[in-house]
Formats: C-alpha cells, structure tokens, sequence
C-alpha cells in the first residue's frame, strides 16, 4: 500500500503521481488493478453522489461511509479524506471527526482553507493524523467566492497564497493541494516546498501530483466542464474500458503528457 513517504518519495525522484476521487468499492478495485497511487474519497460526493449543487450538504457520516466503501475495494493507493464543511471550525470538531474518518481507514485527511488553519494543522499533527491543506479555489467557500472561479491571478494574490502555503506547512501540513490557479503560481508553489508533495487540479503542469474528479475523467459529467478536464474515456473501448481510462491517467500524469496547455490557466504574474 502506497504511504505518505512513497509520495515524498516520488517527489524527489520527480516522478509525477496520480490521484483521482473515489467513492465506492468496484470503482476503487478498477483503480488498484489501474495502480493509481492515491485516491482522494472528495467531499465533491456532495454533487456526484448525492446530487447536491455543492459540497456545503456533506457531513462526516456520508464520508466515512464513502472510505470505509473505497477502503475495501483497494489496498493499493494512499488513501485522502475530505473533512466537510464546517467540521473543522474548532480543534475539538476536528480531533473527533478526523478520528472519525482515520477509523473509517483514511491515511490523511484533507482541509480547505489557508494560514488560519495553522493550529488545525498542527494539532492533528501532533495527534498523529497527516493533514493535507486544499488552498486557492477551495469549493466548501464558494459562496465567499460568488462562484467556481481562477484564483490568485495577481502577483499580490499569488504571494498571499505562497504565505498561506507557508504558514501550513511551518504548522506541519504534510501535503499540499492547488486548485485552479495559474500554472506559474502551481510551479512556484511545487519548487518552494522540496519535502512537501503539491497536488495540483487546474494548477498547470508542474505539481508533483495531478487529481481529476473520477465523473469528470470518465465523461459522465453533463453539461460545463472545467477547462482543466480531459476525458479519457473517450479513447477507450470495450470491457476493460474503465480501467483503461484510468490506466492511461495514470501514465499520461507519469510522462507529463496530462495536464497539456489546454488544460492551464496562462496568467503571467
Ligand atoms: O472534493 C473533491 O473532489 C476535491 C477535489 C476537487 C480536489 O476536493
């Protein structure tokens, strides 16, 4: 089973790792036989599951259910947790709720916000539960946001968002997570941190891990798709063809073939 050293690991070896979301056991065995090296069970079941139109519905019953089911399903990849909204606003919520979804069988759980989530950070730390810290568009704030929009496309938003990866990191997050930002601020971010894995989805092509939304990849989103998805169904036939798809995520993130720059946002800081 892949660990939070292989991932560091493959960083410094430059070698790309791949991560998709996860929800359930067959799909989770389609992934093991793919050797996905992490999966990622998203509180974006709010939508793809659940049929919400955000996360901000989840709780943490729905997603230690979901990694109990992923869980055992595949014994392979580094398996990520989502604590969803509002579950984290104070320590004590956190402490119980990631023991809640580590019990579940998680390896790390994953938090969205920035700086002021260094305490958070550093208490689950120390009680031996990895964070990972999921910083510029982070979908539990959407409604801050007005909208699923690229963040930090100034040169003073990506410094506050460097600061903010900083001030994580120096409380401890073990793996850092960049949705859509500019490819220049993903690269940054990746060199800055040489002991820190940065996972990127819509943050170009130089993170040392790339996630896509499993739905997303498969082609079974309707209607708009973000600018960072490919499908890579759509080269596949026959029965094997989920896990073909997945298989040639896997080796398309390997030889930096995906993300391409159709899929980035160019925006000179
Ligand atoms: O919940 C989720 O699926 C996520 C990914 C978009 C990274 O956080």
């Amino acid at each position: 089973m892949i660990s939070l050293s292989d991932l560091r690991q493959f960083k410094q070896q430059g070698r790309r790792f791949s991560c998709l979301t996860c929800y359930d056991a067959s799909m989770a065995k389609a992934m093991e036989v793919a050797e996905i090296d992490s999966i990622l069970i998203g509180d974006s079941l709010g939508m793809t599951v659940q049929g919400h139109d955000s996360t901000l519905p989840v709780n943490v019953a729905d997603m230690a259910y979901h990694t109990a089911n992923v869980r055992r399903g595949n014994q392979h990849s580094f398996i990520m947790t989502d604590l969803p909204f509002m579950s984290y606003a104070t320590l004590n919520d956190a402490l119980i709720n990631a023991k809640t979804v580590m019990q579940a069988g998680a390896q790390m759980i994953k938090i969205e916000g920035g700086a002021w989530l260094s305490e958070t950070v550093a208490t689950l730390t120390r009680n031996g539960i990895p964070v990972c810290v999921h910083l510029g568009l982070t979908p539990q704030s959407v409604h801050v946001f007005g909208g699923y929009k690229l963040q930090a496309k100034t040169r003073d938003a990506a410094d506050q968002l460097i600061a903010d990866c900083k001030a994580v990191v120096e409380a401890g997050a073990a793996v850092l997570l960049l949705e859509c930002v500019p490819a220049q601020l993903g690269k940054e971010i990746t060199e800055l941190f040489p002991t820190v894995p940065v996972i990127g989805i819509g943050a170009g092509a130089d993170t040392d891990g790339q996630v896509l939304v499993v739905q997303d990849m498969l082609g079974l989103t309707f209607g708009k798709v973000a600018r960072f998805v490919r499908n890579f169904m759509k080269e596949q036939s026959g029965e094997t063809a989920i896990v073909d798809a997945f298989k040639a995520y896997h080796a398309a993130v390997q030889d930096q073939s995906f993300p391409a720059k159709e899929h980035m946002f160019q925006v000179e800081l």
